[in-house]
């Protein structure tokens, strides 16, 4: 019997009968099979943990199965319980629901789960290899349920994909609480979550993977073209005919040449892996593909001589490119690298000197040699790269671990004091130029679905920025001039996946004045639904990360999760519809503490309300920590906003002669 949409989610578990088994689809990317971890006992428990959502009478059946998966895949995802009906994100009142909060939120949560979004749609894993939005089916089932029946007077718990329940709230308080992976700080290595995750009780969330949030490759294209456009500003003078060469059309990587575009340089992006270079190529995301560095050489001369804005690829290996332009005295303004360096000895990272299959051979067969021979490799790559940087490149690491696996292989990057030889990202353009004054990747969905209505939210976003941007400060107009740019060139970019979405790097000013405009356009009908505003993680409150985010704060807390932890209190008594605070996210768990928000705006006074409160927290607060951290940028952004609000008081650091210091210490 086939329900409709509605009353699918309606039924939620169906007590008495079991869905039709799904069987195993081949034309989907799939996730790895995990780590078989755990011990018999816990297989005992595993099984138990994942029949506790079914009534007994249909145990018999079910935990055959469930051991089966548990056997084959390392995990019991209950692929029977996937649903019947195709999941994407259908405008808003389609959903059965009584709460329009809960309608907007099953939406995202389909989003993340659509077939052109999600990574590995059937594992529930929507991106990054294990960024999970649930463990297992029967809990997508249950929370569509909740979220369906709920009020705008109940909160739905989550603990990491589990809905713990409906509990009695208010009309002003969160719909959702999403808590993902967190777990006792001793108790948070690698291993820890892939027993945890395999006995059904934590997941990793990554991002806006475990919030709702993710909305495509769109959000890293923003990045890296604000990246590639500062970078490009560091070296002075028009971005125009300066040449920009990286390595990596993968998943994240290949963003890179569609942002080198929009920031209007000529790129060289180097991939290995031919099959990856030709989707980049189909996709448009890269303009031309060259086997042979003969052929490539004289025209990225011609590109660079007629300042052409275009992204060329060099099917090959990124080293050979390095060292010929090396050789040839070749002037490179720019210079990175987006290999997964952050998973070197299985496939991240291919080595010169050897075709594509010979490595993935070696890897195999001789794990030791395969090692060697990357190490070699790194050596190398940094030897030719220093040439360059020598004559004038800027080279920055680009979160990949580049730097780190280069000084392990005893290449030659670090100084005299041992850092690293070059910046991250994060240390020299978006921690002191965007996190620290408070900009970061604020984003929407417009829940009718309607292409008119992201065109008008494009539209109200570009005559707001352009009214803020004409009396910014000049500390920060690079930055505006850059966002306006970005989001005139959204629409004929054509990046939308999935849900009528946007991403916009604004800061506190610019991320409440264009939701308030929106806002208003909802309340006189000019838009044709209410919008969800949000932001990913990877920003200037939300995160936590020693390594990334909070890489450029020098006062010794860059270790410290108040930060994150506190946001995420504080957005949620605010006005956020959903909040979400996780465990691991870009660089691993245990690494990284991190959290978001999802806030429904639909036109009235009580949006305006939660708008002007809350996004003014979730910047400021970081905006404040970072200041008490010495970072100038921030000083100078929370002096600004008290100015403007008289109940803002915030703690400022008081400057210390480090001569003193010294001789204090000395006289010990
Ligand atoms: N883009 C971002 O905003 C961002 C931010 C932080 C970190 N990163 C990091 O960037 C890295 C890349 O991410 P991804 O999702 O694109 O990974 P991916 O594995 O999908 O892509 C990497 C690509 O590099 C290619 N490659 C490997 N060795 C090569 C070599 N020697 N020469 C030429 N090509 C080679 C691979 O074939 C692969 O296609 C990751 O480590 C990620 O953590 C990206």
């Amino acid at each position: 019997m086939n329900l409709s949409f509605k009353d699918e989610i309606l039924a939620g578990i169906p007590a008495d009968r079991l869905p039709e088994a799904k069987p195993y689809d081949k034309d989907i990317n799939h996730a790895p099979k995990r780590k078989d971890i755990l011990k018999p006992e816990e297989k005992v428990l595993a099984l138990k943990n994942a029949l506790r959502y079914f009534p007994e009478s249909l145990h018999a059946q079910l935990a055959p199965e469930f051991a089966e998966e548990l056997n084959l895949y390392g995990r019991i995802y209950m692929y029977r319980y996937r649903p019947s009906y195709k999941i994407y994100a259908r405008p808003v009142e389609e959903y059965p629901a009584r709460s329009r909060q809960a309608a907007a939120i099953m939406a995202m949560i389909q989003n993340n789960l659509d077939e052109r979004v999600a990574q590995h749609p059937h594992e529930l894993i929507i991106y990054g290899g294990n960024g999970a939005i649930f463990q297992n089916w029967a809990q997508y089932r249950l929370v569509m349920q909740y979220l369906a029946t709920m009020t705008d007077e109940q909160t739905l718990v989550m603990y990491s994909g589990h809905p713990l329940g409906l509990f009695p709230s208010h009309k002003d308080a969160p719909r959702v609480i999403v808590t993902n992976g967190m777990v006792i700080p001793n108790y948070s290595k690698p291993d820890d979550w892939e027993r945890m995750n395999a006995l059904g009780v934590s997941q990793y969330g990554q991002m806006t993977a475990g919030s709702y949030m993710y909305i495509g490759p769109q959000g890293i294209v923003h990045g890296t073209t604000i990246t590639v456009m500062n970078a490009a500003r560091k070296q002075g003078g028009s971005p125009a005919g300066k040449l920009f060469v990286t390595a990596g059309l993968g998943g994240m990587s290949g963003a890179q040449p569609k942002a080198g575009n929009i920031a209007g340089v000529v790129s060289v992006t180097a991939e290995i892996n031919p099959k990856a270079a030709e989707k980049r190529y189909t996709q448009g995301w890269v303009d031309e593909l060259h086997p042979s560095l003969d052929e490539l050489i004289p025209r990225i001369k011609k590109a660079v001589a007629n300042k052409e804005v275009v992204s060329l690829a060099y099917v090959g290996n990124v080293v050979d490119l390095w060292e010929r332009l090396a050789d040839e005295g070749i002037h490179v303004d720019l210079g990175s690298d987006q290999t997964s360096l952050h998973n070197p000895w299985a496939g991240g990272y291919y080595p010169v000197g050897y075709s594509l299959e010979e490595s993935k051979k070696m890897m195999a067969d001789d794990p030791a040699a395969f090692k060697e021979a990357v190490q070699a490799s790194l050596r190398r790559h940094v030897a030719a790269i220093n040439r360059l940087t020598a004559k004038g490149m800027y080279f920055f690491d680009y979160g990949n671990a580049f730097l780190l696996e280069s000084s392990r292989a005893g290449a030659d990057i670090l100084k005299e004091d041992g850092s690293f030889r070059y910046p991250s990202y994060v240390q020299d353009i978006m921690g002191p130029m965007y996190f620290d004054y408070g900009f970061g990747p604020f984003r929407w969905v417009c829940m009718s679905e309607k292409p008119e209505d992201l065109a008008l939210t494009d539209a109200l976003a570009m005559e707001v920025l352009g009214r803020i941007a004409a009396r910014s400060p000049e500390e920060i107009a690079g930055q505006m001039r850059d966002n306006i740019h970005w989001i005139e060139e959204a629409g004929r970019n054509h990046l939308v996946v999935g849900s009528q979405a946007r991403i916009l790097y604004a800061d506190c000013e610019g991320r409440t004045q264009i939701a308030l405009a929106f806002n208003e356009a909802i309340r006189d009908g000019r838009l044709k639904g209410p919008v969800v505003l949000g932001r990913d993680h990877h920003d200037v409150s939300g995160t936590d990360s020693p390594f990334r985010e909070t890489s450029n704060i020098y006062d010794g807390s860059r270790f410290c999760a108040d930060m994150a932890v506190q946001n995420v209190i504080g957005d949620g008594f605010r006005g956020a519809t959903w909040v979400s605070i996780h465990n691991g996210g870009g660089v691993g768990w245990g690494e990284v503490i991190n959290g978001g928000f999802g806030m429904v705006i639909d036109g009235s006074e009580d949006s305006a309300r939660h708008i002007r409160e809350m996004l003014f927290w979730d910047v400021n607060n970081g905006i404040a920590r970072r200041s008490w951290a010495r970072n100038a940028g921030a000083r100078f952004a929370i002096e600004r906003e008290m100015a403007r609000t008289p109940d803002l008081r915030v703690t400022l650091p008081n400057e210390a002669d480090e001569t003193l210091i010294i001789k204090s210490l000395n006289q010990q």
